[in-house]
């Protein structure tokens, strides 16, 4: 069968698995690499398929692309001859609207098509676009895409409604090369976006950030292109080291950061996991039962929205009644049916089940979850609806009894590199 998986699950998986560079981030560096009027050499970038878009979107640009070597990418922005995303790339995934800078920059003008991604809510763009207008731009939405045009942007303090991580990096490749200074205060400060501030800061750009969720650019006339390394990717991190924990397995997460994981590594310990640190990486098990949690997602430093996924596959081994509630997106639960239907025991419920600001209070989106475990799951279709949550079918199939069949895999795939193998390495069984 094309285009799926099928899992034997109930190995105990162990050994040793290598995380690869940050997918949230190497999109970003690719598009901002367009801001400069040299080529840029990226290192680490994953080859997944959200790069792949983003490499075709610049190539449709006229931008070259090169692999030097494996996950060494080679960008030439001097021969960019298109203000036009083509709109076949409307809703394969969220970058083109974060071409509206470098298009600007050297064209005056651009033409982007409505963005895509994971389907996890509505997300909207409203902050991007008010943004832009702010620093200058006109924008008109046509049928399926934005056309945009400003001789050039103008610095300007921007608040934005809720620290949105798309917005912030948006604004930021805007503010480098604008007239003046920006300011963007309730930004968003995920270490992805400081990355992306840190490549932008080697290529010319003046940046930086202020306490109180604020960063500070001032625009600079020109940027050179630059090289740069990428972090590793947190949220795969977190998802090998929940498979540790909800297997009952034993892995080493090679090339972690272990200060991009603070609040992660806790509720490990806090669910009666543990890791060690070694030279190389964390490993990553639990020696004794596993125990439920009370907790609620966030922007950074909180507990990401893309560490949820994998982390309820790990409540539904715990013993207890756990509960999370989801405050970043109104509509990121619905994979838990087909849960259900495994042996899980979650329930979902409108309230905030929480004390943090939400959104979403009395709004009618199912966004707390309460888990009872241990349930026991076992092997069935499943069809995987995002990229998180299909990682968390994989892991709930890696731990069921029996075989399970996992349909349009390719939205895995999508994120996290050569997961296949990666996992066959650790003893999965998986064809
Ligand atoms: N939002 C608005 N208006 C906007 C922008 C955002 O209302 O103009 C809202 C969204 O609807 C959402 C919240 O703000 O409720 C946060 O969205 P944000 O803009 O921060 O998300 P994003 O930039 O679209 C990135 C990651 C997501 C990750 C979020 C939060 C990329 C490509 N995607 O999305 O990653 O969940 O930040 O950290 O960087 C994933 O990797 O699977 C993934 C979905």
């Amino acid at each position: 069968m094309e285009n799926a998986y099928k899992v034997q699950g109930g190995k105990i998986l162990k050994g040793e698995i290598e995380l690869a560079g940050a997918k949230n981030v190497s999109t970003k560096v690719m598009i901002a690499a367009l801001l400069a009027d040299s080529k840029s050499v990226l290192e680490n970038i994953p080859e997944i398929g959200d790069v792949e878009i983003t490499m075709e979107i610049c190539q449709a640009l006229g931008v070259k692309c090169k692999w030097l070597e494996k996950n060494i990418l080679e960008i030439d922005p001097t021969t960019l001859n298109s203000y036009k995303v083509p709109i076949e790339y409307s809703g394969r995934n969220r970058t083109p609207i974060l071409f509206f800078s470098p298009l600007i920059n050297r064209f005056q003008k651009a033409e982007v098509p409505f963005a895509g991604g994971c389907t996890i809510g509505a997300r909207p763009v409203d902050f991007h676009i008010n943004a832009y207008e702010q620093m200058g731009a006109k924008i008109e939405c046509l049928d399926g895409l934005y056309r945009v045009e400003a001789n050039s942007l103008k610095g300007t303090i921007i608040r934005l409604p809720y620290p949105s991580v798309g917005a912030t990096e948006n604004i930021i490749m805007g503010a480098v090369l604008a007239k003046g200074t920006t300011v963007i205060e309730n930004a968003a400060i995920e270490p992805e976006i400081e990355d992306l501030a840190l490549f932008l800061q080697s290529m010319g750009a003046v940046i930086y950030q202020d306490v109180n969720r604020t960063w500070i650019i001032n625009g600079v006339d020109k940027l050179k292109g630059g090289y740069y390394r990428i972090m590793t990717d947190r949220i795969e991190a977190a998802s090998f080291a929940s498979l540790a924990l909800a297997n009952k397995g034993d892995i080493l997460v090679k090339g972690i950061d272990q200060r991009y994981l603070l609040t992660f590594l806790d509720w490990v310990r806090k669910v009666g996991g543990d890791f060690e640190l070694k030279k190389d990486g964390i490993r990553f098990y639990s020696a004794n039962d596993l125990h439920s949690a009370v907790l609620e997602t966030d922007v950074h430093p909180g507990f990401m929205t893309d560490w949820q996924q994998p982390f309820t596959i790990v409540l539904t081994q715990a013993k207890g009644v756990s509960i999370i509630h989801e405050t970043v997106y109104e509509n990121r639960f619905g994979y838990t049916e087909a849960l259900n239907k495994m042996g899980a025991d979650i329930q979902l419920t409108t309230h905030c089940l929480g004390s943090k600001p939400c959104r979403f209070s009395n709004r009618d989106f199912y966004h707390s979850a309460i888990i009872t475990g241990p349930t026991k799951l076992s092997g069935t279709e499943l069809e995987v609806p995002d990229l998180r949550a299909g990682f968390a079918y994989l892991m709930a199939a890696l731990i069921a009894q029996g075989e399970s069949i996992i349909k349009s895999i390719d939205k895995v795939e999508r994120g996290y590199e050569n997961i296949k193998e990666r996992l066959q390495n650790l003893g999965a069984e998986i064809e």
